[in-house]
């Protein structure tokens, strides 16, 4: 029997890549530049599978096209608003993402940009390398304190605990958290979490917000000038969620007007392209994308992809279907 025909659009690890060379007709991108429009098209209508990653915007117009051959997408990635979902259903294609593997990472990320953003760990280090330090001084680049502060979690899912966690167990910070569903209780009782019943509420109340609802129209520009401006002067934002949740602009606005204290961000409106306002100002930290990026965390997504594609191509129900 043939093998199954697979397309990788991005490079993907190299021990994931030779499993999926042994079994599978796999065509892989050892470029690692992002395919075309035209270039997706073509695999929807010559592969199997198609092993997308969140850098691909797999929209209805690739899902539709005449001729696919594409039964299922296996999102490297445990967000999926690169995916036009409801296209995809309707076009009896099946989604796959890789939930649970990336969590710790993520959250490490979003604690690594709470502390720098908290004790202007960036500006330091440009301060450093740019030879303007001129020595310790008592009143030199004071920050915020982390320990014993309120972090308010928007989202309180898988990241949003593991964030908690760290940030309960770890900095003995007092949880706050906002979202549609209800953890369970042993979650909160673990954590000592109280439920805000209104986003202002929490915008209000924490020393630190940190971002982990889905990305996506729904969540779209959540935090806008309105939300930025509930906040305490003190507070900083940090979001490793998705850009879109934030409105730019908005929060370039609120950080030249010191609205809050300061941002610490790991995904943009539009990226890999960033707002230029954002590069000139010292109260912002600035990664790219970084939130699952270990070796460990790329490998698990990688095997995550490959056991629900293993699962479809055997007649089984893949263990992460969205769709
Ligand atoms: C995801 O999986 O959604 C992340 O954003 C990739 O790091």
């Amino acid at each position: 029997m043939n093998k199954p025909k697979i397309v990788v659009t991005r490079k993907w690890p190299t021990a994931i890549e030779e499993k999926l060379k042994g079994l599978y007709d796999v065509q892989l991108n050892p470029t690692d530049t992002s395919m075309t429009v035209n270039e997706l098209k073509t695999a929807m209508k010559t592969a199997d599978a198609l092993l997308t990653t969140v850098t691909d915007p797999i929209t209805a117009e690739i899902l539709g096209v005449v001729g696919k051959t594409v039964k299922i997408v296996g999102n490297f990635g445990v967000g999926y608003n690169n995916i036009d979902i409801k296209a995809a259903k309707e076009n009896n294609v099946l989604v796959t993402n890789t939930p649970g593997v990336l969590t710790d990472c993520t959250a490490d990320i979003a604690m690594l940009l709470l502390l720098t953003s908290a004790r202007r760990g960036s500006e330091g280090d440009r301060m450093v390398r740019q030879q303007q330090w001129t020595g310790w001084g008592p009143t030199h680049l004071l920050g915020n304190k982390v320990t014993g502060k309120t972090l308010g979690l928007i989202g309180f899912g898988r990241i949003g605990q593991a964030m908690a966690k760290k940030a309960h167990h770890g900095f003995d910070m007092n949880i706050i958290y906002y979202t549609p569903r209800s953890p369970a209780q042993e979650v909160i009782n673990d954590l000592q979490a109280t439920r805000c019943d209104t986003l202002e509420e929490l915008l209000s109340t924490a020393d630190f917000v940190s971002i982990h609802c889905p990305g996506g129209e729904a969540n779209r520009h959540l935090i806008d000038e309105q939300a930025l401006l509930v906040m305490q002067p003190t507070a900083h934002l940090i979001n490793t969620a998705r850009g879109d949740i934030v409105d730019s602009k908005a929060l370039i606005k609120a950080l030249e007007n010191n609205w809050i204290a300061g941002a610490g961000l790991d995904v943009f409106e539009g990226e890999p392209d960033i707002d230029p306002g954002f590069l000139k100002l010292d109260n912002v930290s600035l990664l790219p994308h970084l939130g699952s990026a270990t070796h460990e965390t790329r490998m698990a997504m990688g095997n995550r992809v490959l056991d629900n594609i293993n699962a479809f191509f055997a007649g089984e129900e893949p263990g992460d279907r969205v769709a």
